[in-house]
């Protein structure tokens, strides 16, 4: 039996290297060097071409080489196998420092200061102790409890909500539809860490925006289409959001002519927040082919009736 490694964003020479370090002897296929499709059983994909996985009469297990499943499950040939997603500690930390940076440049006004810079003008402006300003994290699973935590550490007074209440220490919970009023109406700094799903999707919109409090700023480091663009744009523009920190678009890479890439109240990144390290991951990937090999349960198993 094979692997199929198939990914527009990943390196195969680490992935191989890493993979033989466990399995010297994997028939690693690398697509589209495909060879004959009924050899493969295990697929390592991340931005495949969408219906490939499909052509595929044997596989029984995909592996997601990131922490979202949404690039799978918005195949409509997406085959009904076992599907793994990666939760590596050393990843949950990357997107932690990501998000607690930028949370920090909102508290600290870096964007403002940015513009006096450009106008030269000394302007001093003090800030509320970050005691006084509420965090609210969407989305407390892997990523959004990690960075609850350090934010705690860094002060800020934390809030969380999720689909189900989930409880962390110090942090006032919130669950589900009927919780997200509440918990709008205390965030100051939004940060959303929500995967994207039928439920989620587009959920930062106008309707959204307006019960935050006046002037808040968002984080989003989960996925573009979590985002309403053209809502995105008038909150900021009516004031009712003060600025916004994406590394997620729809569509990526952000076309050049997108307005989010001039706005003065918006800061861009290329989805960095937190990449996957071959180095790190791999090791979860190899025991989920052993688990598999083996018949055994497998890690870090995606729900797929919740998609995630
Ligand atoms: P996770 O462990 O599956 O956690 C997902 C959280 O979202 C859970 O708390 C879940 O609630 C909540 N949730 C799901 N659907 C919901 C809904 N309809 N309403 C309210 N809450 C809902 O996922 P994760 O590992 O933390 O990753 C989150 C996302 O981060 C990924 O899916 C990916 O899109 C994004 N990501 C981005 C980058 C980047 O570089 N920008 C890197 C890695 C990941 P329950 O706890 O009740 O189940
Ligand atoms: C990155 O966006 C991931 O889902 O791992």
């Amino acid at each position: 039996m094979a692997l199929l490694f198939s990914s527009q964003a990943d390196d195969p020479v680490a992935w191989t290297a890493m993979l033989r370090t466990a399995y010297p002897d994997l028939d690693i296929r690398i697509w589209p060097e495909v060879g004959a499709v009924a050899d493969i059983d295990v697929a390592l994909v991340w931005k495949y071409p969408p219906g490939d996985l499909a052509r595929y009469p044997n596989l029984k297990l995909v592996c997601s080489l990131g922490a979202g499943v949404d690039h799978l499950l918005d195949d409509p040939k997406f085959p009904d196998v076992a599907l793994v997603r990666i939760v590596d500690p050393a990843m949950t930390a990357g997107m932690t420092e990501f998000v607690c940076a930028a949370v920090l440049r909102h508290h600290c006004q870096f964007p403002e200061f940015a513009q006096y810079q450009r106008e030269r003008r000394w302007m001093r402006q003090n800030r509320p102790p970050a005691r006084e300003r509420v965090v609210g994290i969407l989305g407390m699973g892997e990523l959004g409890r990690d960075a609850a935590t350090m934010l705690q550490a860094l002060g800020f007074t934390v809030i969380g909500w999720a689909r189900t209440e989930r409880k962390l220490a110090g942090v006032d919970t919130f669950g589900g539809a009927a919780g997200l009023p509440a918990f709008l109406a205390r965030a100051q700094i939004l940060v959303c860490l929500l995967p994207l799903t039928p439920a989620t999707r587009g959920i930062l919109n106008s309707a959204l925006f307006a019960q935050l409090p006046r002037g808040a700023a968002l984080v989003n480091v989960a996925r573009g289409a979590h985002v309403v663009d053209g809502d995105l744009l008038a909150a900021l523009d009516a004031g009712q959001l003060s600025g916004a920190t994406l590394d997620v678009f729809s569509p990526e890479p952000l076309p050049a002519g997108h307005p989010f890439w001039s706005h003065p109240k918006i800061f861009v990144t290329p989805h960095v927040a937190s990449l996957t390290n071959p180095r790190t991951a791999a090791a979860q990937i190899i025991e989920n082919i052993r688990r598999f090999r083996a018949g055994e349960k497998l890690l870090n198993q995606v729900d797929r009736a919740l998609g995630y």
